[in-house]
């Protein structure tokens, strides 16, 4: 069995992979690390090297791949959901399981980091607000739906393994 996280940037799937992978004594696989292994270059530097359709390929391609895994948890890149091709291979690899967190909450979490190369916009609230917009039907065709608001990751946790 395994499980594909899905969420906006900032929700945590990153985290709650690990986590989960612990507690459960599965492997555990991060696409955009895994990307970054592979190409031998950062995200921000595929971005701006070979521009973002060129990282969507990439994403689509390793997806493919993940087929063929067993007993883990994969947390996503939050654009993967916009090639819906994408969100039928995530629900042949495993269950799909999107971290809804509330915006405010991510715009407070993303502030702390830099290395989102779409949010490097003029203004990068407004940028998030807008993907969040348009993302979020996409996220909500996951298996599950966890609300991540007020949950400690421990919690966050449980509630995945209590709805497998
Ligand atoms: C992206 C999210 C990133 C990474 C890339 C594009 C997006 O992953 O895949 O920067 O389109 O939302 P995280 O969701 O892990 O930040």
């Amino acid at each position: 069995m395994n499980i594909v996280l899905v969420g906006f940037m900032g929700t945590g799937k990153t985290t709650m992979g690990k986590r989960l992978a612990k507690r459960l004594g599965y492997y555990f696989i991060d696409m955009d690390s895994q990307i970054e292994i592979e190409q031998k270059s950062k995200i921000s530097e595929i971005f701006t090297e070979h521009g973002e359709p060129y990282f969507r390929k990439l994403e689509t391609q390793l997806l493919h791949h993940l087929l063929s895994v067993k007993n883990t948890i994969i947390s996503t890149g939050g654009g993967v959901v916009g090639n819906s091709e994408n969100m039928i291979v995530m629900k042949q690899i495993g269950k799909v399981i999107y971290l809804d967190t509330p915006i405010e909450e991510i715009l407070e979490r993303l502030k702390r980091t830099k290395n989102r190369p779409l949010l490097n916009a003029e203004n990068p609230d407004e940028k998030a607000v807008l993907l969040l917009e348009q993302r979020a039907p996409l996220y909500k065709q996951a298996d599950k739906i966890i609300e991540t608001q007020g949950l400690n990751p421990h919690q966050i946790t449980s509630q995945i393994i209590s709805c497998l």
